[in-house]
């Protein structure tokens, strides 16, 4: 028998007010895939990385985790079992400095008060400048090693971006999730950013789920498909398959007349 897929998501819905912002969406991703979400706005993208990531309650469905249902999810809890995110409104710590963002993302590794007591001062110091060195390590890795002192406001607007993705790197996560990482960015900037994802997915042996408006580059990226369209999944398959749709060339395009 085959493993069950890393993520599934079975019949969700969401609803707020008079809104299905999902209406019974069920889609599965394996282990390694760079899997994409796209389709128009307001079409319930974000929403459903919302419900796998424990921060809207679905009116119906369930989310299972290698096959089992996750019960009483937290963010929390979540990011124990291995899943991080980063936000389309960035949710950086403005006043930190670029290395202690990421550091907030190591903070599960730091030395626990019983650890310290049993570790002694200079075990916690030496655990301290291990977690300082793996911050570094992650900041080379998105390229932005030579600003770890800058505070994270300072940043341009696409090096903040690359740090949300080495801080949810830093937790050490099965499950990536990033909701638009390359809004803002520049054709060249999206490209780079294409090969990161990419390089990141490899070096950690991770999966990934991505939300990006930019069609052409999340065919050349992914290696399989979601489509939304008014909270409903319309396609799903290869970039071929889905790019041949009828569906979704009448999503994006509007219908003919
Ligand atoms: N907390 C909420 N309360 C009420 N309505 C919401 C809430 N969150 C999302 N919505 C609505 O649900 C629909 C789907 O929103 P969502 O943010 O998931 O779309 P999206 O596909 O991510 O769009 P975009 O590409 O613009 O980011 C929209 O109509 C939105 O206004
Ligand atoms: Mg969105």
């Amino acid at each position: 028998m085959s493993a069950p897929p890393l993520l599934a998501v079975e019949g969700l819905s969401c609803r707020f007010g008079g809104l299905l912002a999902l209406n019974n969406v069920s889609l599965a991703v394996q282990e390694g895939e760079i899997f994409g979400l796209i389709g128009p706005n307001g079409a319930g993208k974000t929403t459903l990385f919302n419900a796998i990531s424990a921060l809207t309650t679905p009116s119906s469905g369930q989310v299972l985790w290698r096959g089992q249902p996750i019960r009483h999810p937290r963010p929390d809890r979540l990011s124990r079992l291995g899943l991080a995110r980063t936000f389309q409104n960035l949710r950086l710590f403005d006043s930190l400095s670029v290395r202690d963002n990421v550091l907030v993302g190591l903070h599960r590794f730091a030395a626990s008060p019983l650890a310290a007591g049993l570790l002694g001062t200079a075990g916690v110091r030496r655990r301290q400048r291990q977690l300082e060195q793996r911050a570094l390590e992650l900041l080379a890795l998105v390229g932005l090693e030579d600003g770890a002192d800058l505070a994270a406001a300072s940043l341009p607007y696409g090096e903040r971006r690359r740090l949300e993705l080495a801080r949810a790197l830093a937790t050490e996560p099965r499950l990536l999730l990033l909701d638009e990482p390359a809004a803002g960015m520049n054709p060249a900037e999206k490209n780079d950013l294409c090969e990161l994802i990419r390089a990141i997915r490899d070096r950690f042996d991770l999966t990934v789920m991505i939300i990006e408006h930019h069609v052409p580059l999340m065919m050349r990226l992914c290696d399989r498909l979601a489509v939304l369209n008014f909270g409903e999944r319309i396609a799903l398959g290869t970039p071929e398959v889905v790019r041949h749709d009828p569906k979704v060339i009448e999503a994006y395009l509007g219908s003919p007349r």
